[in-house]
């Protein structure tokens, strides 16, 4: 089974939403953040974030080409978002998830992620053009 997703699934069943764990991480590693999602609510940070859980379960990114074409893109143009923002975000998922989960965390699960963060960064920079 998929180590990643299946830590998601443990935090999900100890009812903790790790949403606001992972953007209090992700802002205190990233301050330049903070600015530029100040006028966005809960619900589109919500939103933002069932897209990055979606693609951290993904284990072949091959389907999702397009969608990461646009969005990269869409971040890039729109927002100015920097490559080393998608990393700081990817790490504090993995952080809040291994928090909710707490004593069931094991390297096994920190493997999988950091495999999952380095492929799916991998994908994101090398559709950047500031990266
Ligand atoms: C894999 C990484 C990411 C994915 C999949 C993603 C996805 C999304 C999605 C789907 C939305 C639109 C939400 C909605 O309106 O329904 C959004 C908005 C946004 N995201 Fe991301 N995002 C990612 C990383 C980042 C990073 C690293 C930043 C850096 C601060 C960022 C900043 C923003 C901002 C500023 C908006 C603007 C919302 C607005 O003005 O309406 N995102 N993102």
């Amino acid at each position: 089974m998929d180590l990643v997703l299946k830590s998601f699934e443990l935090a999900a069943e100890n009812g903790t939403d790790i949403t606001p764990l992972i953007y209090d991480k992700y802002f205190e590693t990233s301050p330049e953040s903070v600015g530029l999602m100040s006028h966005i609510d809960d619900l589109v940070r919500g939103k933002m974030m069932e897209e990055v859980f979606r693609l951290l379960m993904v284990e072949d990114y091959q389907p999702e080409a397009e969608y990461l074409n646009f969005e990269v893109k869409n971040h890039e143009l729109a927002y100015n978002v920097e490559p080393n923002m998608y990393i700081k975000l990817l790490d504090a998922v993995r952080l809040a998830v291994k928090d909710a989960i707490a004593s069931d965390w094991s390297i096994e699960y920190d493997e999988a992620w950091r495999g999952r963060i380095g492929d799916l960064t991998n994908e994101i920079l090398n559709r950047s053009n500031k990266a």
